[in-house]
């Protein structure tokens, strides 16, 4: 039989992942498949769900042709996905439309309404109604669309799409449910009044697990599609961010870590629900039974680094990063004359709750080079993340020292200027690409009965970046300028 192989599969936006784990907590190997986002109006973000199936056998062909001998091992699955998409399910299990994603902020006025109408439920369901949750897009289909809202007898989180093309079955774990805002995230159940709300009724749900929980064996037909032998316990898996949790060992109140990817988030471990919808952060269910995480989510993190690159025509980021680093190293004070930047190329999230915010640069002059620019642009997301950071902290979850996973990761200079600007050690993990796959698979040993320890077990160290005190004090009157272009910013798309 040999040593069994956990297969972690990671939806994500851009790229769906999928690696191989032995048992120690290694990883074998890991293949990726590119994904397109389809945007056909201003705001909106759509997929095909046969899109993401495809691009998972793909995958997983690939791992099959690399490790023929492990593949042939693969004992358990588990599943990390984007959060907040609708998948949109008729009777028989066909899709009624294409995914409505995270990003999207069609249903502005519809989250709007629930808040007003509903106050009360910010504090059961973990978040206030925000645009890129699933539940204010239902309503926007009840009135947009009504035809496909009369057919609907299912609505499902992304990677619980997969799950249903692995095993025939209609289940959700909780971490992801709660990115819905109809779970009441204390009871880790579905919460009626906001389906209700919605228009929906619990016959529409899928079944609730846990993440670490077995949900449903791999059918007959998806096992001998994947050529794997049965059977192949699927574990409830989980929202990306409570899953790459998982992969880089924080599980335990006090733990914290900063993603840095399409999207950027500073996330906090907690044994409670510590949540202050006022401040607009999250307080979900963790992929791990009685543990939650309070979130500051923006919607652009990294991704700003990239328009500004390709703005400046400069070849790639690591380019423009170069030019950064040799013109305003960290160890000076940034120019009184640099610009600063808003990071609201999206709208955002944590702590404005605003999908029609926008970004900009202030302070430009005559002398501003591409340096300076991309320097505010690493700034800017900075203190988006402080400000996050002060809504995590004041629900009462506690920051310590982060983690930084996520492809901004990759940037030394990035890494130590947050470590300034959040007055916090940051530390870089070597494999942290792969956390959310690896705490798939993780949790995949879980619900096989194996594997107790994984998930406490964390990455090695990469490097560690310690605030610099001698930044503090500029970074400190840059951070009270930048909160002062807010209003502006705000004004003008009142
Ligand atoms: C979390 C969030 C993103 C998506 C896509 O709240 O919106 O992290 O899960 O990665």
């Amino acid at each position: 039989m040999g040593n069994p192989i956990s297969l972690g599969i990671d939806l994500g936006t851009s790229e769906l992942k999928a690696i191989l784990l032995d048992e120690s907590g290694a990883v074998l190997t890991h293949a990726g498949v590119r994904l397109n986002i389809s945007r056909p109006q201003a705001g909106w973000s759509e997929q095909n769900p046969d899109d993401w199936w495809q691009a998972c056998l793909a995958a997983l062909h690939q791992l099959r042709q690399q490790q023929p001998d492990a593949y042939a091992r693969v004992r358990c699955i588990g599943l990390s996905g984007q959060m907040h998409g609708a998948v949109l399910l008729d009777q028989s299990d066909q899709v009624l439309r294409p995914a409505i994603l995270w990003d999207d902020s069609r249903a502005m006025a519809q989250a709007q309404l629930l808040g007003h109408e509903h106050p009360e439920f910010a504090d059961v369901t973990g978040s206030l109604p925000m645009a890129g949750l699933t539940a204010p897009k239902l309503l926007w289909l009840r009135e947009h669309e009504p035809q496909v809202f009369s057919q609907i007898s299912c609505v499902l989180s992304p990677k619980d799409y997969l799950r249903l093309r692995l095993t025939g079955e209609r289940i959700s774990d909780v971490s992801d449910a709660a990115g819905t805002l109809w779970l009441d995230v204390r009871k880790r159940d579905w919460f009626e009044p906001m389906l209700q709300a919605t228009g929906l009724e619990l016959t529409q749900m899928p079944r609730l697990v846990e993440g670490s929980a077995s949900s449903a064996n791999l059918s007959a037909s998806a096992a001998s599609l994947l050529a794997l032998q049965q059977p192949v316990p699927v574990a409830g898996g989980g929202g990306d961010n409570p899953v790459s949790a998982v992969g880089i060992g924080a599980i335990d109140t006090g733990q914290a870590f900063v993603t840095l990817g399409t999207s950027a988030a500073i996330v906090a471990i907690t044994d409670r629900v510590a949540g202050n919808p006022a401040s607009a952060v999250h307080s979900f269910c963790h992929a791990l039974p009685q543990r939650w995480y309070t979130m500051g989510a923006m919607l652009a993190g990294a991704s700003c680094l990239r328009w500004v690159t390709q703005l400046l025509g400069q070849v790639n980021e690591q380019t423009l990063l170069q030019l950064v680093e040799e013109r305003l190293p960290l160890t000076q004070s940034a120019p009184v004359a640099t610009p600063l930047f808003l990071p609201y190329l999206a709208g955002e999230r944590t702590p404005h709750n605003d999908p029609l915010l926008r970004g900009g640069f202030m302070n430009l002059a005559h002398d501003t080079t591409p340096a300076m620019l991309g320097y505010a642009v690493l700034e800017g997301v900075g203190f988006g993340l402080l400000d996050a950071m002060h809504a995590v902290q004041s629900a009462g979850a506690v920051v310590g020292q982060c983690s930084l996973v996520g492809g901004g990761a990759r940037s030394n200079y990035w890494a130590q200027l947050l470590s300034n600007i959040l007055d916090r050690e940051i530390c870089t993990l070597s494999g942290s690409e792969l956390s959310a796959c690896i705490g798939a698979a993780k949790l995949g040993f879980l619900a096989y009965g194996r594997g107790r320890d994984l998930p406490g077990q964390g990455m090695p160290v990469k490097e560690r970046f310690v605030p610099a005190a001698a930044q503090q004090e500029m970074l400190q009157a840059r951070y009270q300028k930048f909160r002062g272009l807010f209003a502006a910013a705000q004004a003008l798309h009142n």
